[in-house]
C-alpha cells in the first residue's frame, strides 16, 4: 500500500520507515501537518497515519482537511498524549484505529493487514458492482441456433451506423430487445433510448407526443413541452408497431426523419434533431404497403435494414438454454434450484409457441410458481394448464395418437369430467371412450 507516516520526531520516521519498507509497503514521510498536505496533493495514499501533537498544523487538523477534500485515505492516529476527547473526535472523523506510543511493530503490522485486506475486498466490490451494472443493462438475445446466431451478428453489424432499422418477426420474438441491444451496441449508447408505440396513442396526440408544443398551442397545452424526437436528440428513437401509425402521420414522420428537423406544434422554428430510428411491425409491412394503409416511400425509407426475428418454433434448439435462462432469473421461493426433467424440456421444445419466447417465459415463471418438487416433471405440466391455454397451438412433433390422447383430455376438462357428454362431442360411443381411456392408463375416476 502506499503510506503516508506523519510524525515530528526524526527517529521514529527513520524507523518506521525502514520497518513499513520492510513490510512491503511503499513509505513517504511527512515532519509537519503542512509537509503531510503537500504529499497528498502530489499522490494518493491508501493509508495516513498520524501523529495528533506536531508544530504548525496538528494531526487533528491535519485529518480534518482529508475529510474536507473528499479523499479516502483510511487514517490511523499514532499518539504519545491519548485523550478521551481526541479519541472521540478521531472515532468521530472516521478513524480506523487509535494507537498509542510507544506503538508496538507487530500490533501496527496486524493492523496494516486488515486495512489492506478491507481494501482488497472493497475494489472486488466495485468491480463487481461494474460488472453487474453493464450486464443488467446488456439487452442480450439468447439463443445459439443459426439464425438467432445470425441476427446477433446483423445486430452487432448495423449498431455502428445512423440508418433506420426495421425490424419485424410474431409477437414475443424480441423485436424490443433487439431494438435495445442496437442502441446499447451503438455510439449512442449513453444518450436515451425512447420508446413509442404507435399502436397505443390516440391520432391527436400522437403529433404532440413525437413534436413536442409550444404552451397554449391547443386546449390543454399548459406548459411547452418537448416532443419525443428531441427528447431522444443524439440517441434512438423506437417506433413500435409502426404498421398501426395512421397515414397522415406517416409523412410528417418521414420528413422530420428526412431532414433531421422537427417543429413544435404552435411554433415557427424548426430544432435540429439527430434521431435513429428503429422501428418494430409485427405484420408484414411490404402487406400494409400493397393494401395502402402505409406510404411506401417511407417503407423504402425505413427498410434501408432488416432485421428477421425468427419464430420460436423455427429455432428449437434455443428453447433448452432459454428454459435454463429463465429458471436463473425467476428463482423460485420455495424450492432450491428448482429443475424441470429433461421429457419437460423435450415438449417444450416440440412446442409450436405461438407467443414465441414472451409465452415460453410466461410458461416457466407459471412452472416456478406452481411447482411443489423438484425435477418438475411431465404430467405437472398438464395440471398447471400449461401449454394448453392458447389453444391454437398444435405442438410439432407429436404421434397422431399424442394428440388423439391430449384432444379427448381437453374435451374431458371442458366437460368438468362429464364422460357422456365428452363423448357426444368426439362422436365417439361412450364405450370408446372409456377403452381409449383404459388404453392410456387411465381408470375410470381418474
Ligand atoms: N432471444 C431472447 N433471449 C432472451 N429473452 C428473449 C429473447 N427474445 C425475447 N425475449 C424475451 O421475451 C419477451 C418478449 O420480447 P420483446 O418484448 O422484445 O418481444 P417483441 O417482439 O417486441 O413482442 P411484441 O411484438 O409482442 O411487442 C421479453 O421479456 C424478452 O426479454
Ligand atoms: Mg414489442
Amino acid at each position: 500500500m502506499n503510506l503516508l507516516f506523519v510524525d515530528d520526531e526524526t527517529h521514529l520516521r527513520d524507523l518506521m520507515e525502514r520497518e513499513l519498507s520492510d513490510l512491503g509497503h511503499a513509505v513517504t514521510l511527512a515532519a509537519n501537518g503542512d509537509e503531510a498536505l503537500r504529499s497528498m496533493d502530489a499522490k494518493a495514499f491508501d493509508v495516513v497515519i498520524l501523529d495528533l501533537r506536531m508544530p504548525g498544523l496538528d494531526g487533528m487538523g491535519v485529518f480534518r482537511r482529508i475529510r474536507s477534500r473528499g479523499e479516502d485515505p483510511e487514517v490511523l492516529v499514532l499518539t504519545g498524549h491519548a485523550t478521551t476527547e481526541s479519541a472521540i473526535e478521531a472515532l468521530r472523523l472516521g478513524a480506523w484505529d487509535y494507537l498509542t506510543k510507544p506503538c508496538r511493530l507487530d500490533e501496527l503490522k496486524v493492523v496494516l493487514e486488515r486495512i489492506e485486506a478491507f481494501h482488497t475486498l472493497k475494489q472486488e466490490n466495485r468491480t463487481l458492482k461494474r460488472d453487474r451494472a453493464r450486464y443488467q443493462r446488456q439487452p442480450i438475445l439468447l439463443g445459439e441456433s443459426a439464425p438467432l446466431r445470425a441476427v446477433r451478428e446483423q445486430i452487432t453489424k448495423v449498431a455502428q451506423g445512423d440508418a433506420p432499422i426495421l425490424l419485424q418477426g410474431e409477437t414475443g420474438t424480441g423485436k424490443e430487445l433487439a431494438a435495445r441491444a442496437i442502441h446499447e451496441q451503438s455510439t449512442r449508447r449513453d444518450r436515451a433510448f425512447v420508446v413509442l408505440d404507435c399502436g397505443q396513442i390516440s391520432d391527436s396526440l400522437l403529433e404532440s407526443e413525437l413534436y413536442g408544443h409550444e404552451q397554449g398551442a391547443f386546449t390543454g397545452a399548459v406548459h411547452a413541452r418537448e416532443g419525443i424526437f428531441e427528447a431522444a436528440h443524439r440517441g434512438t428513437l423506437f417506433l413500435d408497431e409502426i404498421a398501426d401509425l395512421p397515414v397522415h402521420l406517416q409523412s410528417k414522420l418521414l420528413r422530420a426523419v428526412e431532414t433531421g428537423e422537427v417543429r413544435r406544434l404552435g411554433s415557427t422554428t424548426l430544432r435540429k434533431v439527430d434521431v435513429r430510428i428503429v422501428c418494430a411491425t409485427r405484420g408484414n409491412l411490404a402487406e400494409a404497403v400493397s393494401c395502402g394503409r402505409f406510404r411506401e416511400d417511407f417503407y423504402y425509407r425505413l427498410q434501408g435494414v432488416e432485421i428477421l426475428l425468427p419464430p420460436l418454433r423455427d429455432r428449437p434448439e434455443d428453447v433448452p438454454l432459454l428454459i435454463q435462462e429463465f429458471l436463473r432469473r425467476y428463482p423460485s421461493p420455495r424450492l432450491k434450484n428448482l429443475d424441470v426433467d429433461p421429457s419437460v424440456v423435450a415438449c417444450l421444445a416440440a412446442w409450436n409457441w405461438p407467443g414465441n419466447v414472451r409465452e415460453l417465459e410466461n410458461v416457466v415463471q407459471r412452472i416456478v410458481l406452481l411447482a411443489d418438487r423438484t425435477p418438475v416433471q411431465l404430467h405437472d405440466l398438464a395440471q398447471f394448464g400449461v401449454l394448453e391455454s392458447g389453444g391454437s397451438a398444435s405442438p410439432r412433433g407429436r404421434s397422431l395418437a399424442d394428440m388423439e390422447r391430449a384432444h379427448i383430455l381437453r374435451i374431458l376438462r371442458e366437460t368438468h369430467g362429464s364422460k357422456s357428454q365428452a363423448a357426444e362431442f368426439l362422436g365417439i360411443s361412450l364405450k370408446t371412450l372409456y377403452n381409449k381411456l383404459t388404453s392410456y392408463g387411465l381408470s375410470a375416476p381418474d
